[in-house]
């Protein structure tokens, strides 16, 4: 049966939990290759970074900056990923990352980008692991999450 807060049924969760083992296993290289890809599809959110301001793309991609950054979120992507078993935990540590993000003017709809790349950023970073299923349930997750950014911002 679905989980109540999540929507996701047993089988999702174990797909997003154990294809997220491989992405964890290399987090800065993973976290760095997955906004690379969200600013070169969407070049607008380059400007949300402050600390790249006046810089390229090509400038950062190999800085520590950027790795730190990329460890950042793949570390909490990583806590929300463990607490899909305690989804009541998941939602508070998602209250957490939307309001520090909603103080950056980040909202669902930046959030959004993600989700729409992310089948993408599986086929390149899983390979072959990266089936339909995996994406249907990376997707739900992220739908979850979206949701709930966009509750705890309003
Ligand atoms: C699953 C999605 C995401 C997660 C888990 C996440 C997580 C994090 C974490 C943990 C931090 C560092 C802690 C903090 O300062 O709050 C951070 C910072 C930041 N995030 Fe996100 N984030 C996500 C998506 C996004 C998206 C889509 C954008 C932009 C469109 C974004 C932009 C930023 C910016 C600009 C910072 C500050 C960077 C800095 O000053 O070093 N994040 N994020």
């Amino acid at each position: 049966m679905a989980c109540a807060i999540t929507g996701m049924t047993p089988a999702e969760k174990s797909a997003v939990a154990d294809t997220w083992k491989t992405l964890a296993a290399n987090k800065s290289g993973n976290g760095v290759a997955l906004f690379l890809q969200l600013f070169s599809s969407h070049p607008n959110t380059f400007n949300y970074f402050k600390n790249f301001e006046g810089k390229s793309v090509d400038q950062i991609k190999d800085t520590a900056d950027m790795r730190a950054h990329a460890c950042a979120v793949m570390y909490a992507m990583g806590s929300l990923v463990e607490s899909l078993d305690d989804p009541e935990c998941m939602v508070g540590l998602v209250k957490k990352i939307a309001r520090n993000h909603k103080g950056r003017d980040i909202g669902k709809s930046q959030f959004e980008l993600l989700r729409g790349l992310y089948g993408s950023y599986l086929d390149k970073s899983l390979g072959g692991a990266a089936t339909p299923a995996v994406k249907a349930a990376w997707d739900k997750f992220f739908d979850c999450f979206d949701n709930l950014v966009e509750k705890f911002q309003a």
